[in-house]
Protein backbone atom coordinates (compact mmCIF):
# COMPACT_ATOMS: atom_id res chain seq x y z
CA UNK A 1 0.00 0.00 0.00
CA UNK A 2 1.46 3.63 -1.26
CA UNK A 3 0.78 5.33 1.89
CA UNK A 4 1.28 9.49 1.76
CA UNK A 5 1.26 10.08 5.66
CA UNK A 6 3.03 13.65 6.33
CA UNK A 7 3.79 14.43 3.18
CA UNK A 8 2.29 17.95 1.40
CA UNK A 9 1.00 17.82 -1.98
CA UNK A 10 0.22 20.70 -4.74
CA UNK A 11 -1.61 19.65 -7.42
CA UNK A 12 -2.43 22.07 -9.80
CA UNK A 13 -5.82 22.15 -11.95
CA UNK A 14 -7.28 20.26 -9.27
CA UNK A 15 -11.26 21.36 -9.14
CA UNK A 16 -12.27 19.58 -11.87
CA UNK A 17 -11.38 16.68 -13.85
CA UNK A 18 -8.06 14.49 -13.78
CA UNK A 19 -6.51 16.92 -11.22
CA UNK A 20 -9.74 16.30 -8.97
CA UNK A 21 -8.87 12.77 -9.09
CA UNK A 22 -5.77 12.85 -8.24
CA UNK A 23 -5.88 14.91 -5.48
CA UNK A 24 -8.55 12.87 -4.16
CA UNK A 25 -6.40 10.05 -4.25
CA UNK A 26 -3.47 11.37 -3.04
CA UNK A 27 -5.94 12.66 0.22
CA UNK A 28 -6.76 9.53 1.02
CA UNK A 29 -4.04 7.93 1.45
CA UNK A 30 -2.63 10.53 3.73
CA UNK A 31 -0.92 13.38 1.99
CA UNK A 32 -2.47 17.53 2.63
CA UNK A 33 -3.02 18.43 -0.16
CA UNK A 34 -2.99 21.90 -2.03
CA UNK A 35 -5.72 22.43 -4.55
CA UNK A 36 -4.83 24.84 -6.69
CA UNK A 37 -7.43 26.00 -9.52
CA UNK A 38 -8.17 28.94 -11.35
CA UNK A 39 -11.41 27.70 -12.45
CA UNK A 40 -11.71 29.64 -15.57
CA UNK A 41 -13.39 27.77 -18.94
CA UNK A 42 -11.59 24.98 -21.06
CA UNK A 43 -9.54 27.64 -23.09
CA UNK A 44 -8.47 29.26 -20.17
CA UNK A 45 -10.97 32.40 -19.89
CA UNK A 46 -12.43 33.71 -16.86
CA UNK A 47 -12.34 32.29 -13.19
CA UNK A 48 -14.24 30.65 -10.59
CA UNK A 49 -13.19 30.00 -7.07
CA UNK A 50 -15.97 27.15 -6.95
CA UNK A 51 -14.28 24.00 -7.92
CA UNK A 52 -11.17 24.06 -6.02
CA UNK A 53 -13.52 24.92 -2.79
CA UNK A 54 -15.44 22.04 -3.80
CA UNK A 55 -12.50 19.53 -3.58
CA UNK A 56 -11.10 21.00 -0.62
CA UNK A 57 -15.14 20.08 0.90
CA UNK A 58 -15.44 16.76 -0.31
CA UNK A 59 -11.64 16.12 0.70
CA UNK A 60 -12.64 16.81 4.32
CA UNK A 61 -15.82 15.49 4.53
CA UNK A 62 -13.94 12.15 3.94
CA UNK A 63 -11.92 12.91 7.20
CA UNK A 64 -8.71 14.38 4.71
CA UNK A 65 -6.91 17.37 4.85
CA UNK A 66 -6.91 20.37 1.97
CA UNK A 67 -6.80 23.85 1.23
CA UNK A 68 -7.76 25.78 -1.92
CA UNK A 69 -5.80 28.24 -3.96
CA UNK A 70 -7.24 29.82 -6.63
CA UNK A 71 -3.78 31.54 -8.22
CA UNK A 72 -3.02 31.27 -11.81
CA UNK A 73 0.02 28.85 -12.54
CA UNK A 74 0.48 31.24 -15.60
CA UNK A 75 2.53 33.87 -13.51
CA UNK A 76 5.62 33.68 -11.12
CA UNK A 77 3.16 35.54 -8.94
CA UNK A 78 0.62 33.03 -8.47
CA UNK A 79 3.12 30.08 -8.78
CA UNK A 80 4.63 31.85 -5.32
CA UNK A 81 1.08 32.33 -4.04
CA UNK A 82 0.53 28.33 -4.25
CA UNK A 83 3.77 27.25 -2.51
CA UNK A 84 3.24 29.83 -0.14
CA UNK A 85 -0.47 28.58 0.31
CA UNK A 86 1.23 25.15 0.89
CA UNK A 87 4.19 26.37 2.98
CA UNK A 88 1.79 28.54 5.27
CA UNK A 89 -0.63 25.77 6.02
CA UNK A 90 1.29 22.56 5.97
CA UNK A 91 5.34 23.85 6.35
CA UNK A 92 6.43 22.50 3.16
CA UNK A 93 6.08 20.63 -0.11
CA UNK A 94 7.07 17.37 -1.17
CA UNK A 95 5.21 16.44 -4.45
CA UNK A 96 3.77 19.07 -7.23
CA UNK A 97 1.57 17.45 -9.53
CA UNK A 98 1.57 20.09 -12.56
CA UNK A 99 -1.67 18.94 -14.16
CA UNK A 100 -3.17 22.31 -15.40
CA UNK A 101 -4.10 22.86 -18.67
CA UNK A 102 -6.13 24.55 -20.98
CA UNK A 103 -6.97 23.41 -24.92
CA UNK A 104 -7.73 26.31 -27.78
CA UNK A 105 -8.43 23.59 -30.35
CA UNK A 106 -8.31 25.17 -33.97
CA UNK A 107 -7.18 24.16 -37.27
CA UNK A 108 -3.71 25.46 -38.56
CA UNK A 109 -3.09 28.87 -39.36
CA UNK A 110 -6.32 29.84 -37.39
CA UNK A 111 -4.65 29.13 -34.74
CA UNK A 112 -3.40 32.60 -33.83
CA UNK A 113 -0.04 33.78 -32.04
CA UNK A 114 -2.07 34.30 -28.77
CA UNK A 115 -3.59 31.14 -29.09
CA UNK A 116 0.34 29.95 -28.34
CA UNK A 117 1.22 32.36 -25.85
CA UNK A 118 -1.81 31.30 -23.65
CA UNK A 119 -1.09 27.31 -24.44
CA UNK A 120 2.81 27.75 -23.51
CA UNK A 121 1.76 30.42 -20.53
CA UNK A 122 -0.58 28.02 -18.54
CA UNK A 123 1.24 24.71 -19.62
CA UNK A 124 4.78 25.05 -20.18
CA UNK A 125 4.98 28.19 -18.05
CA UNK A 126 2.79 26.77 -15.33
CA UNK A 127 4.68 23.85 -14.84
CA UNK A 128 7.84 25.96 -14.80
CA UNK A 129 6.88 28.61 -12.54
CA UNK A 130 5.35 25.99 -9.60
CA UNK A 131 8.49 23.86 -9.91
CA UNK A 132 10.50 26.53 -9.50
CA UNK A 133 8.94 28.23 -6.53
CA UNK A 134 8.16 24.82 -4.97
CA UNK A 135 12.00 23.10 -5.57
CA UNK A 136 14.01 25.05 -2.38
CA UNK A 137 11.12 23.38 -0.12
CA UNK A 138 11.65 19.74 -2.59
CA UNK A 139 15.13 20.24 -2.22
CA UNK A 140 14.49 19.75 1.53
CA UNK A 141 12.20 17.05 1.31
CA UNK A 142 13.29 13.36 1.87
CA UNK A 143 10.27 12.46 -0.52
CA UNK A 144 10.26 14.98 -3.34
CA UNK A 145 8.70 13.96 -6.67
CA UNK A 146 7.09 15.95 -9.72
CA UNK A 147 5.34 15.03 -12.11
CA UNK A 148 4.12 16.90 -15.46
CA UNK A 149 1.21 16.31 -17.70
CA UNK A 150 2.11 15.80 -21.31
CA UNK A 151 -0.17 14.60 -23.83
CA UNK A 152 -0.33 12.32 -26.94
CA UNK A 153 -0.26 15.43 -28.97
CA UNK A 154 2.95 15.70 -29.38
CA UNK A 155 2.85 12.78 -31.88
CA UNK A 156 0.96 15.13 -33.86
CA UNK A 157 -2.42 16.34 -34.81
CA UNK A 158 -3.58 18.78 -37.29
CA UNK A 159 -5.88 20.75 -34.73
CA UNK A 160 -3.45 20.62 -31.82
CA UNK A 161 -0.67 23.13 -32.96
CA UNK A 162 -0.52 25.26 -30.26
CA UNK A 163 -1.08 22.88 -27.17
CA UNK A 164 0.76 20.39 -28.74
CA UNK A 165 3.49 22.72 -29.10
CA UNK A 166 3.70 23.60 -25.40
CA UNK A 167 3.44 19.68 -24.61
CA UNK A 168 5.95 18.87 -26.71
CA UNK A 169 8.02 21.61 -24.60
CA UNK A 170 6.65 19.71 -21.31
CA UNK A 171 8.84 17.01 -22.26
CA UNK A 172 12.15 18.91 -22.57
CA UNK A 173 11.38 20.31 -19.46
CA UNK A 174 10.69 17.20 -17.27
CA UNK A 175 13.66 15.57 -18.48
CA UNK A 176 15.87 18.40 -17.96
CA UNK A 177 14.07 19.07 -14.75
CA UNK A 178 15.03 15.55 -13.83
CA UNK A 179 18.72 16.18 -14.14
CA UNK A 180 18.58 19.28 -12.12
CA UNK A 181 16.77 16.80 -9.67
CA UNK A 182 18.98 14.14 -9.08
CA UNK A 183 21.91 15.67 -6.79
CA UNK A 184 18.68 15.89 -4.10
CA UNK A 185 16.78 13.25 -5.01
CA UNK A 186 13.79 14.75 -6.69
CA UNK A 187 12.67 12.39 -9.50
CA UNK A 188 10.58 13.92 -11.90
CA UNK A 189 8.40 12.29 -14.37
CA UNK A 190 5.60 13.11 -16.80
CA UNK A 191 2.43 11.35 -18.01
CA UNK A 192 0.77 11.79 -21.15
CA UNK A 193 -3.21 10.91 -19.91
CA UNK A 194 -6.39 10.01 -22.12
CA UNK A 195 -9.32 10.32 -19.39
CA UNK A 196 -12.70 11.11 -20.08
CA UNK A 197 -12.94 14.71 -18.85
CA UNK A 198 -14.70 18.01 -20.23
CA UNK A 199 -11.28 18.24 -21.98
CA UNK A 200 -11.35 15.15 -24.27
CA UNK A 201 -14.49 15.37 -25.39
CA UNK A 202 -14.83 13.21 -29.07
CA UNK A 203 -17.73 15.89 -29.60
CA UNK A 204 -15.70 19.13 -29.05
CA UNK A 205 -15.89 21.57 -32.76
CA UNK A 206 -12.15 21.74 -33.16
CA UNK A 207 -12.80 25.72 -34.78
CA UNK A 208 -15.66 26.78 -31.94
CA UNK A 209 -13.80 25.42 -29.02
CA UNK A 210 -17.78 24.06 -28.16
CA UNK A 211 -18.94 21.05 -27.93
CA UNK A 212 -20.86 19.51 -31.22
CA UNK A 213 -24.61 18.69 -31.23
CA UNK A 214 -24.26 14.84 -30.38
CA UNK A 215 -27.40 13.59 -32.81
CA UNK A 216 -27.77 10.43 -31.19
CA UNK A 217 -26.35 8.40 -28.36
CA UNK A 218 -24.89 5.25 -29.63
CA UNK A 219 -24.56 3.90 -26.34
CA UNK A 220 -21.21 3.24 -24.38
CA UNK A 221 -17.78 3.58 -26.25
CA UNK A 222 -14.55 2.70 -25.51
CA UNK A 223 -14.09 6.38 -24.48
CA UNK A 224 -16.54 5.83 -21.62
CA UNK A 225 -13.76 3.37 -20.07
CA UNK A 226 -10.84 6.31 -19.69
CA UNK A 227 -11.68 6.95 -15.97
CA UNK A 228 -9.70 9.68 -14.64
CA UNK A 229 -9.15 7.75 -11.58
CA UNK A 230 -7.26 5.00 -13.74
CA UNK A 231 -4.51 8.65 -14.20
CA UNK A 232 -4.57 9.08 -10.67
CA UNK A 233 -2.76 5.34 -9.94
CA UNK A 234 0.09 6.30 -11.81
CA UNK A 235 0.42 9.64 -11.02
CA UNK A 236 0.18 8.35 -6.90
CA UNK A 237 2.79 5.56 -7.51
CA UNK A 238 5.04 8.47 -9.45
CA UNK A 239 4.25 10.86 -6.90
CA UNK A 240 5.67 7.93 -4.03
CA UNK A 241 9.10 8.22 -2.13
CA UNK A 242 9.55 4.26 -3.32
CA UNK A 243 9.41 5.66 -7.09
CA UNK A 244 12.92 5.53 -8.52
CA UNK A 245 11.42 6.39 -11.82
CA UNK A 246 12.64 9.46 -13.48
CA UNK A 247 12.85 11.39 -16.69
CA UNK A 248 10.40 9.10 -18.26
CA UNK A 249 7.09 9.77 -19.59
CA UNK A 250 4.04 7.17 -19.06
CA UNK A 251 1.18 7.10 -21.42
CA UNK A 252 -1.65 5.91 -19.69
CA UNK A 253 -5.36 5.56 -19.92
CA UNK A 254 -8.43 3.17 -19.31
CA UNK A 255 -5.96 1.29 -16.50
CA UNK A 256 -3.41 0.70 -19.53
CA UNK A 257 0.30 1.88 -18.78
CA UNK A 258 3.20 2.09 -21.20
CA UNK A 259 6.71 3.64 -21.36
CA UNK A 260 6.95 6.48 -24.21
CA UNK A 261 10.67 6.64 -25.40
CA UNK A 262 12.83 9.16 -27.39
CA UNK A 263 15.20 6.91 -29.73
CA UNK A 264 17.86 7.55 -32.33
CA UNK A 265 18.18 5.29 -34.95
CA UNK A 266 21.73 3.82 -36.17
CA UNK A 267 22.16 6.60 -38.72
CA UNK A 268 24.41 6.87 -41.75
CA UNK A 269 27.09 8.72 -41.72
CA UNK A 270 30.13 9.79 -44.20
CA UNK A 271 32.59 13.05 -43.48
CA UNK A 272 32.24 14.67 -46.58
CA UNK A 273 28.03 14.47 -46.67
CA UNK A 274 26.06 15.53 -49.36
CA UNK A 275 22.97 15.94 -49.95
CA UNK A 276 23.03 13.15 -52.46
CA UNK A 277 24.44 11.10 -50.04
CA UNK A 278 21.49 11.82 -47.77
CA UNK A 279 18.83 11.05 -50.37
CA UNK A 280 20.65 7.60 -51.14
CA UNK A 281 20.25 6.39 -47.53
CA UNK A 282 17.88 8.01 -46.70
CA UNK A 283 16.05 4.30 -45.83
CA UNK A 284 18.82 3.50 -43.36
CA UNK A 285 18.64 6.95 -41.53
CA UNK A 286 14.93 6.32 -40.77
CA UNK A 287 15.68 2.43 -40.07
CA UNK A 288 13.87 1.41 -36.21
CA UNK A 289 16.34 -1.48 -36.25
CA UNK A 290 18.65 -1.22 -32.76
CA UNK A 291 17.43 1.82 -32.34
CA UNK A 292 19.21 3.92 -29.06
CA UNK A 293 17.82 4.97 -26.44
CA UNK A 294 19.65 7.72 -24.68
CA UNK A 295 19.90 8.12 -20.71
CA UNK A 296 20.79 11.70 -20.82
CA UNK A 297 22.95 14.17 -22.86
CA UNK A 298 26.00 13.11 -21.07
CA UNK A 299 25.74 9.27 -22.22
CA UNK A 300 24.39 10.86 -25.47
CA UNK A 301 27.26 13.01 -26.70
CA UNK A 302 29.35 9.88 -26.03
CA UNK A 303 27.42 7.44 -28.22
CA UNK A 304 27.33 10.74 -30.78
CA UNK A 305 31.23 11.35 -30.59
CA UNK A 306 31.91 7.57 -30.82
CA UNK A 307 30.03 7.73 -34.27
CA UNK A 308 31.23 11.02 -35.58
CA UNK A 309 32.65 9.81 -39.01
CA UNK A 310 36.47 9.72 -39.73
CA UNK A 311 37.43 11.62 -43.05
CA UNK A 312 37.91 9.84 -45.64
CA UNK A 313 41.80 8.88 -46.07
CA UNK A 314 43.88 10.16 -48.86
P1 LIG B 1 -10.07 19.84 -17.15
O1 LIG B 1 -10.40 21.00 -18.02
O2 LIG B 1 -11.17 19.01 -16.61
O3 LIG B 1 -9.17 20.30 -15.93
C1 LIG B 1 -8.13 21.23 -16.06
C2 LIG B 1 -8.20 22.17 -14.87
O4 LIG B 1 -7.09 23.09 -14.94
C3 LIG B 1 -9.47 23.03 -14.86
O5 LIG B 1 -10.21 22.84 -13.67
C4 LIG B 1 -8.97 24.46 -15.02
O6 LIG B 1 -9.74 25.41 -14.30
C5 LIG B 1 -7.55 24.35 -14.48
N1 LIG B 1 -6.70 25.44 -14.98
C6 LIG B 1 -6.61 25.87 -16.27
N2 LIG B 1 -5.77 26.90 -16.34
C7 LIG B 1 -5.29 27.13 -15.10
C8 LIG B 1 -4.38 28.05 -14.54
N3 LIG B 1 -3.78 28.97 -15.31
N4 LIG B 1 -4.10 27.99 -13.23
C9 LIG B 1 -4.70 27.07 -12.44
N5 LIG B 1 -5.61 26.18 -12.90
C10 LIG B 1 -5.89 26.20 -14.22
O7 LIG B 1 -9.07 18.93 -18.03
P2 LIG B 1 -8.38 17.52 -17.78
O8 LIG B 1 -8.70 16.68 -18.95
O9 LIG B 1 -8.60 17.01 -16.42
O10 LIG B 1 -6.84 17.94 -17.98
C11 LIG B 1 -5.84 17.80 -16.99
C12 LIG B 1 -4.49 17.83 -17.69
O11 LIG B 1 -4.36 16.67 -18.53
C13 LIG B 1 -4.27 19.03 -18.60
O12 LIG B 1 -2.92 19.45 -18.50
C14 LIG B 1 -4.52 18.46 -19.98
O13 LIG B 1 -3.86 19.20 -20.99
C15 LIG B 1 -3.96 17.08 -19.82
N6 LIG B 1 -4.43 16.11 -20.80
C16 LIG B 1 -5.73 15.70 -20.81
C17 LIG B 1 -6.14 14.70 -21.67
C18 LIG B 1 -7.48 14.08 -21.60
O14 LIG B 1 -7.68 13.04 -22.24
N7 LIG B 1 -8.42 14.64 -20.85
C19 LIG B 1 -5.23 14.19 -22.72
C20 LIG B 1 -3.87 14.65 -22.60
C21 LIG B 1 -3.51 15.59 -21.68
Amino acid sequence: MLEFEGRTAIVTGAGRGMGRTHALLLASRGARVVINDLGGAMDGTGADAGPAQAVVDEIRAAGGTAVADTSSVATTEGAEAIVATAVEAFGGVDIVINNAGILTPHTFPDTGAEDLDRNLSVHLGGSFNVTRAAWPHLVKSPAARVVLTTSCALFGSPFLVAYGAAKGGLIGLGRNLAGAGAEHGIKVNLIAPYAKTRMADPDIDVNEGARTEVVADEGPTVFDRLLPENISAVVAFLAHESCELTGEVLSCGGGRVARIFFAETQGYGKADVTPEDIAANIGQICDERDYYVPEDITVYTTFFMERVPEPASV
